[in-house]
């Protein structure tokens, strides 16, 4: 089985949260974009979805599913997205696609997060995956001055501005053994949007794609 089966096979598997009526929260990624193609096949007994990016509203407005603002919703039942990494206890690594604070934005208006992944992704220890910051541009000197003091190995990700118009900067080396600590250290840093660490509000259920099939978890 390769990656993006296993990939498609969590992203399929994510359909049986989703609930007739509903506002589905919808991340970002290639895992995701597997599941977006699952929710088409729903989408007459859907209201909608909240999107996380860019790339995921146009995805899903393509297949015809109406996309709400975030701010025209009280809250959502659940929110379906990737990782680049999780732990044991769903902490998770997430902004490789660089949709991070949006993606934490969905993420805190959902009662539970749905986080599907191949097997690719299961950590012990986070950091393996560097850890994506989004960052005012004006910081982005300071920020990676205190990145170092933080342990880490910053380095800014060139030619990437984000949907709201930030850069990234991807921190290398840095084994992550306190991930609610960490992500509570770096968002305080003045001119940090986001970490894409996701601990405070991490993951309530894991779907696993592997080559056996798709193995479940829950909180
Ligand atoms: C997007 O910014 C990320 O948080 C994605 O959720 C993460 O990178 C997983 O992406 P894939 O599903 O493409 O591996």
């Amino acid at each position: 089985m390769t990656q993006d089966e296993m990939k498609k096979a969590a992203g399929w598997a994510a359909l049986e949260y989703v609930t007739k009526g509903s506002i589905v929260g919808v991340g970002t990624g290639s895992t995701v974009n597997h599941f977006i193609d699952a929710l088409e096949t729903r989408k007459e007994e859907i209201k909608g979805a909240v999107s996380s990016s860019v790339a995921s509203t146009e995805r899903l407005e393509k297949l015809g599913i109406t996309v709400f603002d975030a701010n025209e919703v009280a809250g959502l039942d659940i929110y379906v997205d990737g990782a680049d990494e999780i732990n044991a206890e769903y902490d998770m690594i997430k902004g490789g696609g660089a949709a991070l604070t949006r993606e934490k934005i969905v993420a805190a208006i959902s009662d539970k997060f749905i986080c599907i992944v191949d097997d690719t992704k299961q950590v012990d220890v986070l950091g393996q995956f560097p850890l994506p910051v989004e960052v005012i541009p004006m910081a982005r000197s300071f920020i990676g001055r205190e990145l170092v003091k933080l342990g880490g190995d910053p380095e800014y990700r060139e030619g990437v501005v984000t949907d709201n118009g930030n850069i990234i900067i991807d921190v290398h080396n840095m084994a992550i053994t306190d991930a609610k600590d960490m992500e509570k250290k770096i968002n305080a840093l003045p001119g940090v949007v986001t970490v894409g660490l996701f601990a405070a509000r991490g993951a309530d259920v894991l779907l696993v794609g592997a080559p056996e099939g798709v193995r479940k978890f829950e909180k």
